[in-house]
């Protein structure tokens, strides 16, 4: 992607703009908006994180948004307040969280709070309400009808989904692929598409219903490369092929594409599941079976759960047995556990009985239930220690990087599953590794070396 230098905009041209919701999008819309000179105002109901956004404390992991927030803090107001937001704001982004309910629709009372408050707030002609939160296809044309019974007709609504990644978020939204703008009314638009001007992407306008689509389909179809090309990394391991050369091959067809083609232990986060899932459902629920979906999503619960039969491969019963899951985030670059595959796999492994020790280098406590019975160590080498079996579960660079050979001589066995084909697999099978990686049958698995203590182990 190219490299620009984005002038802030000048005090005329500056913008009030609002943001609702200072989680991840929000944040990070919010204060790159910032950082293109334009005021911004962003509300939270949460008064801790209010009270350290205000301190200058950035309570998320992402890469350079504590050093964006400093460098930008004369045009950023952090409030609790919907009042002090509506006052200050006429372009008004709304960032809560859409998550999964039990029945696989999107939960959308937190973006149903916001219309009620904002309404409340006196909201009202001249201000444009945007959505950046994934919602289901028809929620732009309801909230409309709902701001119309309110009397509230005259105030705009579009719809901006993000496409941004955690870890790259910044860069995401600096440097867009695309920006799709969603509009009922075509001057409403224009606003938005003017904020975004200074951007140079793509710009596509469309009707907020074909817009709330293309991020669905867009996560949909991401995830459904990812799962393709795990059944094909599985098919490799049958037939002695290597799903790292095949991507490479499939990939260079420009139809095809090089990118989401690793495979692995399985798609997480807060995005992929919630939306593939909900896009299902919104199928469903308009009398549309998406039978594609549905394996897209049972391939990628079975991936997560294959490490589990590689280990008993090597390690027969697996009780009793210790266990290194290196890495916890649901992928390099976030502090993000939230459908990570390091959750299920560790949850299978208590299951079977299996001591498991991890390490992450950014996650280290607060993770509280949803790991409990795993023991967090301090580093890499500690998980390692006297262990029977490592899994490198996400690909940090310090992990990867991380003396391979050195630490074989102390473990207890030294079975290696790398889960996201980020090793050499030649170095850690000379190393002395019973190795395994994900679709690379090419790898010859070496018998289980049991290392006594007087000889390898220091
Ligand atoms: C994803 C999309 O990439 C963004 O465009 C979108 O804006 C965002 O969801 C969202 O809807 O908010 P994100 O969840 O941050 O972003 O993470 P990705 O980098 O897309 O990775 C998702 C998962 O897929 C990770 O667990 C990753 O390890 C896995 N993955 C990705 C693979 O297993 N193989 C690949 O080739 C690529």
């Amino acid at each position: 992607m190219v490299t620009r230098t984005i002038e802030p905009v000048s005090d005329g041209l500056a913008q009030r703009i609002g943001v609702i919701g200072a989680g991840y999008v929000g944040l990070v819309t919010g204060v790159c908006l910032a950082s293109m000179g334009h005021n911004v105002t962003l509300r939270d109901i949460d008064a801790a994180k209010v009270t350290a956004l205000n301190d200058g404390d950035v309570p998320i992991y992402e890469h350079g948004l504590t050093e964006l927030v400093k460098a930008n803090d004369d045009r950023l107001t952090f409030t609790l307040s919907m009042d002090h937001l509506v006052e200050r704001s006429e372009l008004i982004f709304i960032a809560v969280d859409t998550p999964p309910t039990y029945s696989g629709d999107a939960d959308l009372s937190r973006v149903r709070a916001v219309i009620t408050e904002f309404a409340k707030a006196g909201g009202g002609e001249g201000q444009v309400l945007i959505m950046k939160s994934t919602v289901p296809v028809g929620t732009g044309e309801r909230i409309r009808a709902e701001l119309r019974a309110r009397g509230l007709g005259l105030v705009g609504y579009c719809s901006n989904p993000e496409f941004l990644r955690e870890g790259t978020a910044i860069g995401d939204f600096l440097r867009p692929d695309r920006v799709v703008i969603g509009q009922f009314e075509p001057r409403h638009g224009d606003r938005i598409e003017a904020l975004y001007r200074p951007l140079g992407a793509p710009v596509v306008r469309t009707s907020v219903a074909s817009a709330e689509m293309i991020k669905y389909a867009s996560n949909a179809f991401l995830a459904t490369k990812i799962s393709f090309i795990n059944e094909i990394a599985n098919v490799c391991e049958e037939v002695g092929a290597d799903v790292d050369v095949v991507a490479r091959g499939m990939g260079l067809d420009p139809r095809i594409g090089p990118s989401f083609l690793r495979a692995g232990i399985g798609f997480g986060g807060s995005c992929f599941p919630k939306d593939v899932a909900a896009l299902k459902q919104l199928a469903g629920d308009s009398g549309y079976h998406f039978q594609l979906l549905t394996s897209v999503i049972e391939v990628n619960e079975l991936q997560k759960r294959r490490v589990i039969g590689k280990l008993k491969k090597h390690l027969g019963d697996l009780e009793g047995k210790r266990v290194a899951l290196l890495g916890l985030a649901f992928k390099p670059g976030t502090d993000d556990i939230r459908e990570a595959s390091s959750l299920v796999l560790a949850a299978r492994l208590l299951a079977e009985g299996a001591v498991v020790r991890a390490f992450d280098p950014v996650i280290s406590d607060g993770v509280g239930e949803r790991l409990r019975g795993v023991d967090m160590c301090a580093t890499a080498e500690a998980a390692m220690a006297d262990a029977d079996a490592a899994v490198l579960v996400t690909e940090w660079d310090s992990l990867v990087g991380l003396d391979w050979p050195a630490l074989r001589s102390t473990m207890r066995k030294a079975v290696l599953i790398d889960g996201r084909n980020a090793l050499d697999s030649e170095a850690m099978i000379g190393a002395g590794y019973t190795f395994e990686g994900i679709g690379r049958a090419s790898v010859r698995s070496r018998a289980v070396t049991e290392l006594s203590d007087t000889q390898d182990r220091r």
